[in-house]
């Protein structure tokens, strides 16, 4: 139980790596609360969390919005007493070539990839207690460090995280607030699947040395490790989880 009375906000904890983290911190012993824009997913999640005697609420929210990230996490807050992770795993998927990109995704994008972490960095800042600290875990990606074509503006999300996540670990670094990024690898979530076909998959086995791809319990476990105190001394920090992938050589 190495997250034994700790309480979680999770947002995307409907499904994939969210939902993955979400039911690994409940079996470490966290409450958790799941965010999500889709209510039904979060509903799920935060049932299979019960089932297995953990606890947990669902919250159907659009995490780009700042009073709807505040609002609910405070309601966790005021029924469970503290808050010590904020994980934001909400992202819209989209890969387009450069001419295709309309403003509306841009938008779209960047409010729910970035724009979302300022409002779970505040909400960090409002209720996690001095006293204790607490963690923030944000996700980059392979492509935060090459180039790949077709994914513009989620590459553009991708670095910024980077120079968020290092901004915030000295930020809330006087208040004991840790805060890291984890970069998967290739891991066969419901978004990426939507995007990434067999013969995509393929290839990035092939460019992965370890030579298959990660799983979310794989992802999970490492959010696990960073919210626990074996993470304690780790902060700004882009943890990649992925195989090698990122540091092959050409
Ligand atoms: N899967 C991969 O291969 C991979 C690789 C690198 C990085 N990542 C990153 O990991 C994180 C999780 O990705 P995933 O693969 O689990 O994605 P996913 O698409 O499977 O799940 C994302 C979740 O976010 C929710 N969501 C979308 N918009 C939202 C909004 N406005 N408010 C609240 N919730 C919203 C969705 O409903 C969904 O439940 C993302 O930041 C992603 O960029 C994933």
């Amino acid at each position: 139980m190495r997250l034994n009375r700790q309480v979680a906000f999770i947002t995307g904890g409907g499904r994939g790596i969210g939902r993955a983290i979400a039911l690994a911190f409940a079996a470490e012993g966290a409450t958790v609360g799941i965010a999500d824009i889709d209510g039904e997913s979060a509903e799920a999640t935060a049932a299979d969390i019960a089932r297995s005697s953990g606890t947990a609420r669902a919250f159907a929210i659009d995490a780009s919005r700042r009073d709807v990230v505040l609002d609910a996490a405070g309601r966790l807050v005021s029924e469970f007493g503290r808050l010590d992770a904020v994980v934001n795993s909400a992202i819209v998927f989209r890969y387009e070539p450069i001419g295709e990109i309309r403003e509306e995704t841009w938008e779209w994008m960047t409010s729910v990839g970035l724009k979302s972490l300022i409002w779970g960095a505040q909400a960090a800042d409002r209720y996690m207690a001095p006293e204790r600290g607490g963690i923030v875990i944000h996700f980059s990606s392979p492509v935060a460090d090459r180039g790949h074509s077709g994914t513009a503006v989620y590459s553009a999300i991708k670095g910024a995280v980077g120079a968020l996540t290092r901004a915030l670990a000295v930020e809330f670094a006087p208040r004991r607030i840790r805060v890291n990024a984890i970069s998967p690898g290739a891991i066969p979530t419901p978004g990426a699947r939507a995007l990434v076909d067999a013969a995509g998959y393929d290839a990035r086995r092939k460019r992965t040395p370890l030579g298959r791809l990660g799983t979310e319990e794989e992802i999970a476990a490492a959010a696990v490790y960073l919210a626990s105190s074996d993470g304690a001394f780790i902060t700004g920090e882009i943890l990649h989880v992925d195989g090698g992938a990122t540091i092959l050589g050409g």
